[in-house]
């Protein structure tokens, strides 16, 4: 009973630093609430990140994809965890020790710095490209196709398809999927940095397998959804009269 008292306190105590971090950056943050482990699963199911030896993560928030990551590379891999806000990066830095795992409190753009030479295999993001200023997204994107090696992929969690048009200028190949498990459903991208033989450019629809089964869940977390929203409305109404 303690154990499930001391990890709710602990979730709350999370999801306080990242809606804190949003109040105080909301371009950068661009969420109200972590990623659920439905959609990071998703995500990473894009690759196959137990072949990776070198993995970059854009974007850690309180860390939702890093333990994912974690828990999926090789023993002698090595993870590279960017997160411009300090907090956020400190306590992920401090909650996760891991030999494979160093977090950087330093934007991503300056992927390459920290890499050494070394290309990474699997860049995974959820930094949202969308809300940020133009020069950074682009860099961002820029400093991922340098970084990924030839057979490289970079996935990619967004709440829309509007990225689509940069990952087009910026990746040869993209696969894409819905998640609908997640507070508000994700678009899930897997780019591929590898020039395709004729020069070509694809985008193609990669189905989610059981979607079906899913759906009861997506029903569920969608009141779930309202209902907090509904709580929040009501009481911001009171506390104004
Ligand atoms: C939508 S949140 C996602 C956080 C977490 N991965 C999750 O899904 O719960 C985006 C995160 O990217 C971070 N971020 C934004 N721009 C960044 C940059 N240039 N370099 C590193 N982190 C960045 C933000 O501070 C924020 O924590």
């Amino acid at each position: 009973m303690n154990r499930r008292r001391e990890d709710l306190k602990e979730n709350l105590r999370r999801r306080g630093l990242f809606l804190r971090s949003m109040i105080a950056n909301p371009r950068e943050v661009g969420a109200v609430w972590p990623t659920s482990r439905w959609a990071v699963r998703d995500l990473l199911e894009m690759g196959d990140l137990a072949r990776a030896r070198t993995v970059v993560e854009f974007g850690v928030g309180t860390g939702v994809y890093t333990e994912e990551v974690l828990k999926q590379l090789h023993p002698e891999g090595t993870f590279l965890a960017f997160e411009i806000d300090p907090a956020l990066a400190s306590a992920v830095g401090a909650r996760l020790k891991d030999p494979r795992l160093r977090v950087i409190n330093d934007s991503a753009e300056n992927v390459e710095d920290y890499l050494e030479g070394a290309k990474a295999d699997y860049i995974v993001s959820s930094v949202p490209f969308t809300s940020l200023p133009a020069d950074v997204r682009r860099s961002l994107l820029e400093a991922a196709r340098n970084a990924l090696a030839p057979d490289g992929q970079m996935l990619i969690l967004q709440y829309s398809t509007a990225v689509l048009p940069y990952l087009q200028s910026t990746f040869p190949k993209i696969q894409r999927r819905f998640s609908p498990l997640n507070i508000p459903p994700a678009f899930l991208f897997a780019c591929s940095a590898a020039v395709l033989a004729d020069g070509a450019r694809s985008v193609e629809e990669a189905p989610l397998e059981g979607s079906v089964e899913k759906i009861p869940y997506v029903l569920a977390s969608l009141v779930l959804g309202a209902l907090i929203l509904l709580l929040l409305l009501g009481r911001r109404s009171i506390s104004r009269r």
